[in-house]
């Protein structure tokens, strides 16, 4: 027997066993129904918290164009290639992150780990990104209510304190949180992650470009544009570079087993390259037009471009508040800031969740509850440490510092320089160009050569220096 037919019998063998019966029959397994699905619910996955604050914040603070340019380099370098190796694993196995690689490498046990750093990693992400969320919910409510219509951005810092110091308001937002996106999950891949970013990535994009119309017609907006665009060379240190990898590779959701799960699921005549390079496109849509929906109100009022909770939190209300019809575009902001979140909490659910139904033979429903009830566990201390639990420290971080620092600084490069070495040195380029190619089907050889190289050398390396600088070793 040759090559591919060793393997499928191979795992055929596997499917036997108890352990791969939920996932024996593939034609049984839920997936996305159509190329667009595919599109939007990866593209869902990619969009979030990340580019509403993340993305326009440090653009600003780290030079504009000049930060731009290098951020566009380390995604067309690392993540555009580790987002097809990911997707392209997941769809060749057809199976949840652990399996995968019990699939594709079933001799070699330890590259499974990659799956279970991909499980531990969504339960720490989703313990901070859902409280996150949750002050995005309740800012909707507030902003709609008026309550936070003050042009002191000092105000603005009480009232938004004043939340997340508060243990119960804090612990109930998360919950709600929790609570809808786990409901959305139960309903499966097709009929919840699929039929829910179908509907919410329109109205995301909509309500984006009503922000921008509004925000650049406002006397004085052309210094926000000056400030996102303009490139200042001088500013580029090794330590932007090193922020724009971590950002290229947190925007893509790259690193956990995220668009390896998704890849699982994707349909067989889907062109990888092509629908990859169109969502990292659409990705870096979202966050041009939410730096032009920003900056140009944040200067047109005279306010100072910050980083991080207090843009989103303390300056947007103030800059809102200045604006003719602030309520209407405040609360337009925060349920798009909402609506992002939604489809990147799915994306990190569904790795526990596909974990779960597939290898301990869990129903859809068990699983997405236990994974829900087990993040409300250990998101709890991180939605307590603004206010209660803001002096108990490990390493000296509170919980949310914690589960942020171990997830996004060790974890994920972590698992991204795994996937690249077991793609580039395991797996292989026979393998990867079949894959790639759709079994020959797409003239796409030059560019799976390149990507083939860049995932073998070049995003290893590059993730590694990214992972020692998030250490501190130097
Ligand atoms: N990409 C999302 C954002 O920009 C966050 C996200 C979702 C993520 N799934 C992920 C990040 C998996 C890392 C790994 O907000």
């Amino acid at each position: 027997m040759h090559g591919p037919f060793r393997r499928m019998s191979r795992i055929n063998q596997r499917c036997q066993s108890k352990k791969y019966a939920s996932t024996m029959n593939p034609s049984k397994r839920d997936g996305f129904t159509s190329k667009f699905g595919v599109l939007v619910a990866t593209l869902g996955s990619a969009v979030g918290l990340g580019n509403i604050w993340k993305f326009p914040s440090l653009t600003g603070v780290n030079g504009g164009a000049g930060f731009l340019l290098v951020y566009l380099l380390a995604t067309l370098m690392v993540g555009l290639p580790l987002m097809m190796a990911e997707t392209t694993l997941g769809r060749a196995a057809r199976a949840n992150a652990i399996t995968t690689f019990d699939r594709l490498a079933p001799r070699q046990h330890g590259w499974k780990l990659i799956g279970w750093m991909g499980f531990l990693s969504a339960l720490l992400i989703m313990a901070f990104y859902s409280e996150v969320a949750g002050w995005v919910y309740a800012y909707i409510f507030k902003a709609m209510s008026g309550e936070v219509l003050t042009s002191d951005p000092k105000i603005a810092g009480e009232i938004f304190g004043a939340l997340v110091s508060n243990p119960t308001s804090s612990l109930i937002w998360q919950w709600v949180v929790l609570g809808i996106t786990g409901s959305i999950i139960m309903l499966g891949v097709s009929k919840g992650i699929e039929a829910v970013t179908r509907k919410l990535m329109p109205v995301l994009y909509i309500l984006l470009l009503v922000l921008c119309a509004r925000s650049l017609t406002l006397e004085g907006a052309a210094r926000g544009l000056t400030f996102l665009f303009s490139p200042d060379f001088s500013k580029i240190t090794p330590t932007v570079v090193l922020t724009a990898f971590g950002l290229a590779f947190f925007k893509l959701s790259l690193g956990m087993g995220t668009m390896l799960t998704y890849g699982s699921y994707f349909r067989e005549d889907q062109n990888i390259p092509a629908t990859t390079t169109r969502v990292m496109l659409a990705d870096l849509s979202v966050s041009l037009l939410a730096g032009i929906a920003i900056f140009p109100a944040v200067f047109a009022f005279g306010f100072e471009p910050a980083a991080g909770p207090s843009l989103v939190f303390m300056t947007i209300p103030a800059v809102f508040t200045a604006m003719p019809g602030g309520i209407v575009f405040m609360t337009i902001f925060f349920i798009l800031t909402a609506i992002a979140s939604v489809g990147a909490i799915l994306s990190l659910l569904e790795v526990p969740v596909a974990i779960l139904s597939e290898r301990f033979g869990m129903g859809r429903k068990k699983a997405s509850t236990c994974t829900i009830l087990t993040i409300a566990l250990i998101g709890a201390p991180a939605a307590l440490s603004q206010g209660v639990l803001a002096e108990t420290k490990l390493f000296g971080m509170n919980a949310f510092e914690l589960f942020d620092f171990l997830s996004s600084n060790v974890l994920l490069p972590l698992g991204g320089i795994l996937i690249c070495l077991f793609v580039g040195w395991v797996y292989g380029l026979p393998e990867l160009e079949k894959r790639l190619s759709n079994e020959g089907t797409l003239d796409n050889r030059g560019l799976i050569r390149a990507v083939f190289f860049l995932v073998r050398y070049v995003a290893p390396l590059s993730i590694a220096i990214v992972l020692l600088h998030g250490l501190k070793v130097f």
